[in-house]
């Protein structure tokens, strides 16, 4: 990285990282505990599908803007973590986070295509019986585990950076000169 690396990510970085990171946690949460618990005869359930994969889709079309960002806007120096294990750890990490995060709206598009869910949504068809008949179900159940595992990870790290090595590398994804 070149001296002119800037101390903290650009503020447009600092307004996506956050958002997405509410949205991914609200969406894995709900996904995981309420989804499940409601039948899908429950007049509710069709809604409660259609803003999840509505917020979905607004995931993938900030993702999209947040790898672009990535490669225009400047960015600070990679993050030291003392070790070099440990640096590569956190860069494998990063990647794999991206990954996870095109895995879970790739697979959830497909089944919005598959379960043809604007019908379901305005009551032309009836609400699948089963979403795992459709093979993309499985890939979405699949990441959803991988990227919380990966979401747990990248919180750890932050963490020890904050707690440990006490070298405010939180600040550098939040506002300020
Ligand atoms: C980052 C984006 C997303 C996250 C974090 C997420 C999260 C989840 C989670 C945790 C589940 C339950 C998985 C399980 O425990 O097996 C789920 C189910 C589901 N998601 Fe997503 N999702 C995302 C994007 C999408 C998108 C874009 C769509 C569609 C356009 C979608 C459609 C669905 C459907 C149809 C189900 C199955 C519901 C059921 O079985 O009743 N998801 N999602």
């Amino acid at each position: 990285m070149s001296e002119t690396a800037p101390k903290r990510y650009h503020p447009a970085h600092v307004v996506i990282h956050w958002l997405m990171a509410l949205l991914i946690l609200m969406m894995l949460g709900v996904g995981k505990t309420v989804m499940p618990g409601v039948d899908p005869a429950d007049p509710q359930k069709p809604m409660m599908l259609q803003s999840h994969a509505y917020i979905g889709i607004s995931l993938a079309a900030l993702l999209v803007i947040r790898v672009i960002m990535l490669f225009v806007l400047k960015r600070p120096a990679p993050a030291d973590a003392g070790n070099p294990v440990l640096n590569f750890a956190g860069r494998a990490t990063h990647i794999l986070l991206y990954v996870f995060m095109l895995g879970m709206v790739l697979s959830g598009m497909g089944l919005f295509q598959m379960a043809n869910l604007p019908a379901v949504f305005s009551g032309a068809a009836p609400y699948p019986a089963n979403f795992f008949d459709y093979p993309a179900r499985n890939g979405h159940g699949l990441v959803s585990w991988l990227l919380l595992a990966f979401i747990a990870l990248h919180f750890g790290a932050a963490m020890f950076h904050q707690f440990i090595r006490k070298d405010g590398l939180l600040e550098r994804m939040w506002f300020g000169k």
